[in-house]
């Protein structure tokens, strides 16, 4: 076994698996007098498996910090790795937007087998991987059933068992229950937080909301408005074993980390 000091250079080492790293990233887009700072300088350490939250008011840099940790685009100064390496698009991060955006011609079972097979998963075994997928959900035996069929709460169902397919350390979500009702929101509120702990992935959800966040996150991280950059970083440590999802929001230390994390968005977006 070598030191932890000799791993640091090393990439992809055992203890770094999940493990999620932004050192002193910025990004900006555009040029001349259209350029903007979207974000940063931000530096990050996620512990792997954890659950952290991110909020901030809009346009603070919330999805462009998303789109940095999925490998989608590269920052103009620092650097992201995630398990000890950059991020690879589809590979390192499953990700989950606003929007379901699947593919409307396709079966719910259609649009898994699209992702097993981006995934490299062979075709003998796709049969018995979108099962568990559509049962990790609670989607079981509807694979058959079209995309226009089922409500939106179960098409963002079946884009978080979309993003599982390829087995990637980091599991993304982008305000993807914004647009769904209360009761519905809540449930996959639970769901995500579930699926999270089962698969181990390290998950960054991304949110304006100071109650999600304090029912969500293990860790929530409050951004300045743009550009952003950390403002508070908070572990929460809500009790959570033998205590249902009623009783949690009902408690008291609930309710004094969703006054806190709200408080301090407002103060942030000042
Ligand atoms: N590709 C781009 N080109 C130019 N500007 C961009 C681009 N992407 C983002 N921006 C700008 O960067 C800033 C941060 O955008 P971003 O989408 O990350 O914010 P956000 O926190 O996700 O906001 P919201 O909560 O509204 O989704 C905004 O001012 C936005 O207009
Ligand atoms: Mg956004």
């Amino acid at each position: 076994m070598s030191s932890p000091s000799s791993d640091s250079d090393a990439v992809g080492v055992v203890g770094d698996a999940g493990r999620v790293t932004v050192e002193g990233v910025s990004q900006r887009y555009g040029s001349g007098k259209d350029r903007v700072t979207a974000l940063g300088p931000v530096d990050l350490d996620v512990e792997p498996g954890s659950f952290l939250v991110l909020v901030g008011a809009s346009g603070c840099g919330k999805s462009t910090l998303l789109r940095l940790l999925a490998g989608f685009e590269q920052p103009a100064e620092g650097r992201v790795t995630v398990s000890g390496e950059a991020p690879v698009p589809g590979v390192s991060a499953g990700v989950v937007f606003q929007q379901p955006r699947l593919f409307p011609w396709r079966t719910v079972g259609g649009n898994i087998d699209l992702a097993l097979k981006y995934a490299k998963v062979p075709k003998a075994e796709r049969a018995e991987r979108r099962e568990g997928l559509l049962h990790r959900v609670g989607l079981e035996g509807t694979a058959d059933r079209r995309i226009w069929e089922i409500s939106g709460g179960q098409q963002q169902r079946v884009a978080i068992a979309r993003a599982l397919a390829a087995d990637t350390p980091l599991f993304l979500l982008d305000e993807p229950f914004a647009a769904l009702d209360a009761l519905t929101r809540e449930r996959l509120q639970e769901d995500v937080r579930r699926v999270s702990a089962e698969t181990g992935r390290t998950t960054v959800f991304v949110t304006h909301s100071a109650d999600e966040a304090a029912f969500l996150g293990s860790r929530i991280v409050v951004l300045t408005r743009r550009p952003g950059r950390v403002a508070l970083d908070l572990s929460a440590d809500l009790p959570r074993s033998g205590i249902d999802s009623e009783e949690l929001r009902r408690s008291g230390e609930y309710n004094r980390l969703r006054a806190e994390v709200g408080r301090a968005v407002k103060a942030a977006a000042a």
